[in-house]
């Protein structure tokens, strides 16, 4: 991916943002894309999103460096705006070999973005959160099970959504209790 030449991002930005964290968790959070901070820094998710993300992970007992964390754009759109679709289609499969060469057991999907992205679906993120998903992942036999949330910045946004955000950590909690049982 650092020697991808394919991505006009590239240009602008001052980091590759790959991913942090622990790939052999077996649980992988896919966010959208770095921010300011994450460009800097040359890590996803450490900026003010990256921070309410933390919290809404220790609100049910997790610690992000116990699991890996990944972006479906790997460097910083100009001014914090949306990648294109151009943007997304050239850096998708680097994704979707990151996530077949992880293997993880879950995925958590951070936002419309990356749910779309992984999914492939376009149903609105509303619609898909709250229940875990299929996510066919080319080079991986099995799909993976894939869990769409609402963003952390959509979040910080949106406060009267945090009630939805709960339920599903809530619903990701317990289902990774209940992979510890089983296994
Ligand atoms: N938002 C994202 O989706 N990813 C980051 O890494 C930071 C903010």
């Amino acid at each position: 991916l650092a020697a991808f030449d394919g991505c006009p991002l590239k240009a602008t930005a001052t980091n590759l943002v790959f991913s942090d964290g622990n790939p052999d968790a077996g649980l992988m959070l896919v966010g959208e894309g770095p921010g300011a901070e994450e460009d800097r820094a040359g890590l996803p998710f450490v900026g003010p999103s990256g921070q309410f993300l933390d919290r809404m992970l220790a609100s049910i007992g997790l610690d992000r460096t116990k699991y890996l964390i990944t972006n479906l754009i790997p460097w910083r759109p100009p001014g914090n705006r949306n990648p294109t679709d151009n943007e997304v289609l050239v850096c998708l499969p680097f994704l979707l070999r990151h996530i077949a060469l992880v293997r993880p057991r879950r995925l958590v999907l951070l936002g419309a973005l990356a749910t779309r992205g992984v999914t492939g679906t376009n149903t609105g993120i509303t619609r898909m959160r709250g229940r875990w998903l299929d996510a066919a992942i080319p080079g991986l036999e099995r799909p993976v099970p894939a869990l769409p949330m609402l963003h952390p910045a959509y979040l910080l946004r949106t406060p009267g959504a945090k009630r939805d955000a709960w339920a599903d950590l809530v619903l990701l909690r317990r289902t990774l209790d209940a992979d510890v049982k089983k296994s």
